[in-house]
C-alpha cells in the first residue's frame, strides 16, 4: 500500500544559471555521479515500494526528460501540470488520482532535489513512517538537526517526548526571517522540515478539505475522469483555477496533526550554490572544482564550467563561476540570494 509522489516541477531557481526553465536542476547531474537528482530520488524508493507504485508530477514541459530519465515508469505515473501552482496543488492532485487506484494508500511525498546520503537508514525511517501513517490520522515529515539560521526551510518545534520515536508537533513556521531562525536554532528545540512527508492519502485529503477547501472543490470534482483519458483535459481546467500555495503554508503550518520522526538520513538540500559547495570535497585552497580550470592564488571558491572550456582564474576568493548553456555568471558566494534577480533580468535578454 505504500506509494511514491515525487514533486519535480520546480525550477530552482537559485541555482541559475546550471538550473533554467528548459532544464531545471533536478533533471542534471548535480552531483557528477552520472545520475541525475530525479533518477537518485526514484533509486531511493527502490526497497520502499515498487515501481509500478512511484509517480512523477511536473510540468508539461518536462515530460519527455522524466521519460528519457526514468524510462521505467509508464505514462499513467507521470502527471502532468499545465503550469506550476507550487506544491499544494501538486499533492492534491496525487492525492485524487491515487486514491481512486487505491483509496487505502499511504503515500510518501518528495522532492526531487535532495541528497540522501545514508541510503539504510532512510529506508528504514521511511518505512517506520508509513507503518505510523497507515495506523492514525497524522502528518508525518522527517525532521532534519539545523546547521545553520537557514530562512529556506521550514522550522518545526516538536513535544520531546523521550519514549515516542514520532513527535507530536507544537509549532511549524515556514521560512522565517533571519532574526526568528537564529532564535530557533539557539533554543536547541527545533529541527528543519525536509520537505519529506509521509500520510495516509485519506489523512491528506482531509487536511486539504478542513485548510485549503476551494482547492479540495476543484479536484474533488474530477474523482470519476482521473486515470481515465479525461484526465489531462479535466487538469488542464482544474489547474487555471488553482492558486499558488505551498503544502508549508497551506497546510502543515495550520493543523494539529503534524508529526516529526527525527531522521540522521545524511539529508541536504541542494537548493543553493552554497550548499553544494558545502556538500563537496575542496581542495587545498577550499575550492569546489567541477571543469577544465586552473585557478591560481584562487580561494574558497565553487566552479561549475563546461569541460570543452578551459577556464583561468587569478585571485578569486569566495567567488561563484558558473556557466551553462552560454549564460556564464560569477557571483559573490555570500549574495547568492541575487541569483533569482538575475536570472529574472536575464530572461528578457536571452
Ligand atoms: N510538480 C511540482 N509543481 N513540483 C513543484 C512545484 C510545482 O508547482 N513547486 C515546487 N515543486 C517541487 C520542487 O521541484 C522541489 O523538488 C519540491 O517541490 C519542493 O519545492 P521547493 O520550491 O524546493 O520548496 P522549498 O525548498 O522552498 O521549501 C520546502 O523544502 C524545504 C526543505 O528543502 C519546504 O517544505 C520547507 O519547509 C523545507 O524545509
Ligand atoms: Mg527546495
Amino acid at each position: 500500500n505504500t506509494y511514491v509522489v515525487i514533486m519535480a516541477g520546480g525550477i530552482g531557481s537559485r541555482f541559475w544559471p546550471f538550473s533554467r526553465t528548459n532544464y531545471p536542476k533536478q533533471f542534471h547531474d548535480v552531483l557528477g555521479t552520472g545520475e541525475s537528482m530525479l533518477q537518485m530520488t526514484m533509486n531511493r524508493f527502490r526497497d520502499i515500494c515498487p515501481i509500478e507504485n512511484v509517480f512523477v508530477v511536473t510540468n508539461k514541459d518536462y515530460k519527455t526528460l522524466v521519460q528519457q530519465q526514468l524510462p521505467e515508469l509508464s505514462d499513467n505515473q507521470i502527471l502532468l501540470e499545465p503550469v506550476g501552482r507550487n506544491t499544494a496543488p501538486c499533492i492534491a492532485y496525487a492525492s485524487y488520482k491515487i486514491a481512486q487506484l487505491n483509496p487505502d494508500a499511504n503515500l510518501v511525498v518528495t522532492p526531487s532535489d535532495h541528497v540522501v546520503l545514508k541510503q539504510d537508514e532512510f529506508t528504514h525511517v521511511i518505512k517506520e513512517a508509513v507503518e505510523a501513517a497507515a495506523k492514525d490520522d497524522v502528518l508525518i515529515t522527517l525532521g532534519i538537526t539545523p546547521s545553520r539560521p537557514d530562512t529556506g526551510y521550514g522550522y518545526i518545534q516538536y513535544i520531546n517526548d523521550e519514549s515516542q520515536r514520532i513527535k507530536k508537533v507544537k509549532t511549524f513556521t515556514e521560512k522565517p526571517n533571519l532574526e526568528l531562525a537564529q532564535m530557533f536554532m539557539d533554543s536547541g528545540d527545533f529541527v528543519w522540515n525536509s520537505g519529506i512527508f509521509i500520510w495516509n492519502v485519506q489523512s491528506i485529503i482531509r487536511a486539504f478539505r478542513q485548510q485549503l477547501s476551494e482547492i479540495t472543490e476543484i479536484f474533488e470534482e474530477g474523482t470519476a475522469v482521473m486515470n481515465t483519458p479525461e484526465e489531462q483535459n479535466f487538469i488542464t481546467k482544474a489547474y487555471s483555477h488553482c492558486r499558488n500555495v505551498s503544502i508549508d503554508y497551506g497546510i502543515m503550518e495550520k493543523v494539529d496533526n503534524v508529526f516529526v520522526l527525527l531522521a540522521d538520513i545524511g539529508w541536504s538540500d541542494l537548493g543553493t550554490w552554497n550548499s553544494l559547495y558545502t556538500i563537496n570535497e575542496k581542495d587545498a585552497n577550499g575550492n569546489v572544482v567541477d571543469g577544465e580550470v586552473m585557478l591560481y592564488d584562487t580561494r574558497n571558491c565553487i566552479v561549475k564550467t563546461p569541460k570543452e572550456r578551459l577556464v583561468v582564474l587569478q585571485g578569486l576568493e569566495d567567488y561563484i563561476v558558473a556557466e551553462y548553456d552560454n549564460v556564464l555568471m560569477i557571483c559573490k558566494k555570500g549574495e547568492e540570494q541575487k541569483v533569482k534577480d538575475f536570472m529574472a533580468d536575464a530572461k528578457s535578454k536571452k
